[in-house]
């Protein structure tokens, strides 16, 4: 995760800044996607960060809510972010009535992206809402020596798939319910594609984003295989700037080894929010 070279290698300083809302729309039922126009001097952003972004009614002491980053580009006059979000609570129900204009603050591009490996084929999984960094992250890797990435997409019913109009790489669809596309979860189609020859260890690299449960799953399946897979995990986050611990997640440690609760758990909005699935202590990580 800290070799020199890949996506990591150079990030942007974070800034706080003005965005203003251009369009928010629904792109399914319940899942929304808001493109913010912010100024020139902001980013660039890598796939994999996000931004702590403030969602409205306004409030004195509210704590601004974070959301990783689809989308980043220059445009004339300034830079073009895109999120995709669900409307789960007071702030992203808040946010999803905001109209084309709405100022609010923003905080970013914050946090560790991924880290490609240029050596190997990249497989991308965005599980619901999950598509959002790992669509980003399609969109610059592009094709290399070892073939074009290909993106898997979960839901749990059809209607949940999240249309991809122009997408970067071929694009397989899975949901639960078997409505569209694959029927199963996203570690079901792997499984299903490592049965059939189209998924080769030593060769491929998993990059993941979606629902904890999927992330604890796929990172079981793939410490059983020479897949290295690297995650973009979600947990509740306070200030998203490494000062109120409330983004705690538990890290392995070795066996036996005398450590300090410092050594047992990473500051996720600091360390990640992209990390090495097996670094991450699964059994204590919320659902
Ligand atoms: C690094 C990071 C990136 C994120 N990226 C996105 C994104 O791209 N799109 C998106 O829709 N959401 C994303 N989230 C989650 C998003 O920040 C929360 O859904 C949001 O803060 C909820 O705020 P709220 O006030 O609407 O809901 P609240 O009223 O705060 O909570 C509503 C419900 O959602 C649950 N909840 C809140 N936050 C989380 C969380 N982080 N994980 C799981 N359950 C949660 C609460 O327990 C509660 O049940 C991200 C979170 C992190 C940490
Ligand atoms: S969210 Fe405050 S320390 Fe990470």
């Amino acid at each position: 995760m800290t070799r020199v070279g890949g996506l990591a290698a150079s990030v942007a300083p974070p800034r706080t800044v003005i965005a203003r809302v251009e369009s928010n729309r629904p792109l399914v039922p319940g899942i929304f996607e808001a493109v913010l126009a912010l100024p020139s001097e902001w980013g660039p952003a890598r796939p994999g960060q996000f931004v702590q972004l403030e969602c409205p009614p306004p409030e004195l002491f509210g704590l601004r809510r974070p959301f990783s980053i689809a989308g980043c580009r220059a445009v004339v006059g300034g830079v073009e972010v895109r999120i995709v979000y669900g409307a789960v609570g007071m702030r992203t129900h808040g946010l999803a009535q905001a109209l084309p204009g709405v100022a609010l603050r923003l905080t970013g591009p914050l946090g560790r992206p991924f880290d490609a490996m240029p050596e190997r084929r990249a497989v991308l999984l965005g599980g619901g809402r999950g598509l959002a960094p790992v669509l980003m992250l399609a969109e610059h890797l592009g094709r290399n020596a070892h073939g074009a990435a290909i993106l898997l997409h979960g839901a749990r019913t059809a209607s949940q798939l999240i249309p991809i109009p122009d997408p970067p790489c071929e694009v397989r669809p899975a949901t639960d319910d078997g409505s569209a596309g694959f029927h199963g979860t996203l570690v079901d189609l792997l499984q299903s594609m490592s049965d059939a020859g189209e998924l080769l260890e030593g060769r491929d690299a998993l990059y993941a984003c979606g629902p904890n449960r999927m992330l604890a799953a796929l990172a079981a399946w793939s410490a059983e295989r020479d897949l290295p897979c690297q995650v973009s995990l979600e947990t509740h986050f306070g200030c998203g700037l490494g000062m109120c611990a409330g983004c705690a997640v538990p890290v392995k440690t070795t066996a036996g080894a005398e450590v300090s609760a410092f050594e047992r758990f990473v500051f996720l909005c600091r360390e990640g929010p992209v990390m090495d699935a097996q670094r991450i202590d699964w059994a204590g990580v919320h659902e």
